[in-house]
């Protein structure tokens, strides 16, 4: 269908624009009008990132055609405030600190707002409900409903208006709320995100992405893509100049596939063009010959004889082993009077940050190639383009924009590399924004893992032995496994004194997608088996949980399993308000097998289970041998 002509007005401005009719509304706004504090986070209507008001009503952007506008009156997130005067629900998220990484902060206000105007003595519950279609993934929903009370008591004149007042620091910075210095950026959308920016004459870039998990490529064709109107640059594996592997401690991942792909969705070549629409048609007259290889997808398999091999420096597939021995293993088995056994496993999960990936990277003045993105890692990052440029490294500049959540998803470098690449093919500046199918396809999860344990406790439940078996699933490359590795492997045996163990955890390639750093970074994958065996043992032994942790747990004075002298400790206060908080009712019967309050009944007490358990308790598992 041929452009066309709307008119509507903009935060009380008259706009005339000639559009394509599958423009959606973001996009007019966000790239016709610079108008970024309407979001992108889903592209689906889940999020809520992209709210606005039409003619005084909220509506998703994202799911819009800027078509519908005509004629109509549209008011964004940058329309609300006075120059230099914030709204009262805006000041109301700035004293609460309801603007983590604050991403979702500007969708967050125009719900609020909504649901103020619609109905201003609007309560709790009619709040939450009204507020039911944006997402936070950091910040939490605590602190935005709170704010959202006191911009509506405020308004109603039920508090002051000092009530909106940022916390002032007293005489010490310690023990007080400090307002956060960029939320008044963030609950404005005035904060600019890498996706946000824009420079003059800035190029797109589009990435095809593998079909296969494991497959050899026999030949890339890129000239017919090259040879589109329009399309500045294609950049494959052959235009890396210099050492081409990154990765947070085996620089094991190619910028673009090299000879062969190893999971779905691996970048495999890269086209930078005049639009993100050019640069998709582009993809498609991308010609790739795939040989298919038989693929890993299952931990166990990796390790089998025989089985394929995913990278040839590492025959055996396996990334990392972290072993840890103390004491007596054996002599300590030998003195329990019960011996416990299960296995638990825990699931890949994605962080769902609400800011896709994003960046832009132009080549300035100096020569500098300069890489602006929300990385996590920037320094690392430099240096390990430096070497993939074959550059020095003042000729290579990490920027860090800010980050729309990370969680450790944004530690890897997986897409800053093809951008300094085609901006230095094309002397142009290029911007990357991924889609959110591209984020989860693309991203590193948190590793997938199974644990074998064997826990020998005497009758009074102290522990006596521990016998723990990690294998993790790190995908095709491997990122940040080794420090997950360590990290799981310090915390195996929990916050307990524990005189003989025997600790081994394992990573492994697989032709899934990548694992990599997520909060906690395997201290989640051990701790879930620990506690999971603590509560088990409390009730083989009929003792109560607390009080199994509570003989058991490191002091001052104690080695940790790694054999570090601890100079203070303070779980006990952990557990004596663990304890208060939770209404624990000693003596009361178990719910077993679920943290949900709402399974357990009237009298009954809560489960201290961290989650289900993989299991049945006293399963004869065959312990995994490993080599040390
Ligand atoms: Fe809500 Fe980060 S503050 S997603």
């Amino acid at each position: 269908m041929p452009e066309f002509d709307i008119d509507f007005t903009v935060n009380g401005r008259p706009v005339s624009r000639r559009i394509d009719p599958s423009l959606r509304l973001l996009d007019l706004l966000r790239e016709g009008l610079a108008l970024t504090g309407a979001k992108e986070g889903c592209g689906a209507g889940e999020c809520g990132t992209c709210s606005v008001f039409i003619d005084g009503k909220l509506v998703k952007s994202c799911l819009m055609p800027a078509a519908k506008a005509q004629g109509a009156s549209i008011e964004t997130v940058e329309g609300l405030a006075r120059p230099g005067e914030l709204t009262p629900v805006q000041k109301a998220f700035h004293r609460t600190g309801a603007s983590q990484c604050g991403y979702c902060i500007p969708g967050m206000v125009m719900a609020a707002t909504s649901a103020l105007r619609e109905n201003p003595d609007a309560g709790l519950e009619e709040l939450k409900e009204r507020m039911g279609g944006n997402i936070c993934r950091c910040t939490g929903y605590t602190k935005i409903i709170e704010a959202v009370e006191i911009a509506r008591d405020v308004v109603a004149g039920k508090l002051p208006q000092t009530a909106l007042d940022p916390e002032g620091v007293g005489a010490s910075w310690i023990g007080h709320n400090t307002a956060r210095l960029d939320a008044p950026s963030k609950v404005s959308g005035r904060l600019a995100y890498a996706g946000d920016m824009v420079m003059p004459g800035m190029l797109h870039m589009q990435v095809l992405r593998s079909p296969h998990a494991h497959a050899r490529i026999v030949r890339i064709d890129t000239s017919e893509a090259e040879a589109l109107p329009g399309v500045a640059c294609v950049v494959t594996a052959d235009d890396v100049p210099g050492e081409d592997g990154f990765g947070v401690f085996v620089h094991d991942q190619p910028v673009m596939a090299r000879g062969k792909v190893r999971h779905v969705g691996e970048a495999v070549a890269a086209v930078a063009a005049e639009s993100v629409r050019i640069a998709r048609e582009a993809l498609k007259l991308i010609r790739v010959e795939y040989e298919e290889l038989p693929g890993l997808y299952d931990p166990e398999d990796a390790l089998k004889p025989g089985a394929p091999v995913i990278h040839d420096y590492c025959p055996d597939n396996v990334v990392k082993h972290i072993p840890v021995r103390k004491g007596d293993i054996e002599a300590g088995f030998a003195a329990a009077d019960v011996i416990i056994e299960d296995e638990f496993a825990t699931q890949q999960v994605e962080h769902a940050y609400l800011e896709p990936e994003a960046g832009l990277a132009y080549v300035d003045h100096d020569d500098v190639v300069t890489v602006i993105s929300p990385s996590q890692n920037i320094t690392h990052h430099r240096h390990m383009l430096a070497d993939i440029l074959a550059r020095p490294i003042n000729k290579v500049r990490f920027i860090m924009s800010p980050v729309g959540g990370g969680f450790g998803g944004k530690e890897d470098m997986i897409y800053q590399g093809m951008l300094a690449l085609a901006a230095l093919k094309t002397h142009r500046p290029i911007r990357l924004i991924f889609t959110r199918e591209e984020s989860i396809a693309c991203s590193a999860k948190r590793h997938p893992s199974r644990t074998r344990y064997r826990m020998g406790l005497t009758n009074d439940g102290r522990i006596t032995a521990i016998e723990f078996s990690l294998l993790a699933d790190g995908g095709a490359y491997g990122m940040s496994s080794e420090g997950v590795m360590r990290k799981a492997a310090i915390l195996s045996c929990g916050p307990y004194e524990v005189d003989n163990l025997k600790v081994d955890t394992k990573v492994v390639y697989t032709n899934n997608t990548p694992s990599g750093a997520f909060r906690t970074f395997g201290g989640m994958q051990a701790q879930f088996a620990t506690e999971s065996m603590m509560d088990i043992a409390a009730e083989r032994l009929g003792l109560d949980p607390f009080e199994i942790r509570r003989r058991n747990m490191m002091r001052a004075g104690s080695l940790t399993h790694t054999q570090q002298k601890l100079n203070s400790a303070a779980i006990d206060r952990v557990l004596d308000a663990a304890e208060a908080s939770s209404g624990w009712e000693p003596g009361a019967p178990t719910v077993r097998g679920s943290t949900r309050g709402d399974l357990a009944g009237p009298g009954t007490r809560q489960p201290c289970t961290l989650g289900a358990r993989f299991a049945t308790a006293g399963a004869d598992i065959e312990t995994v041998k490993v080599a040390s």
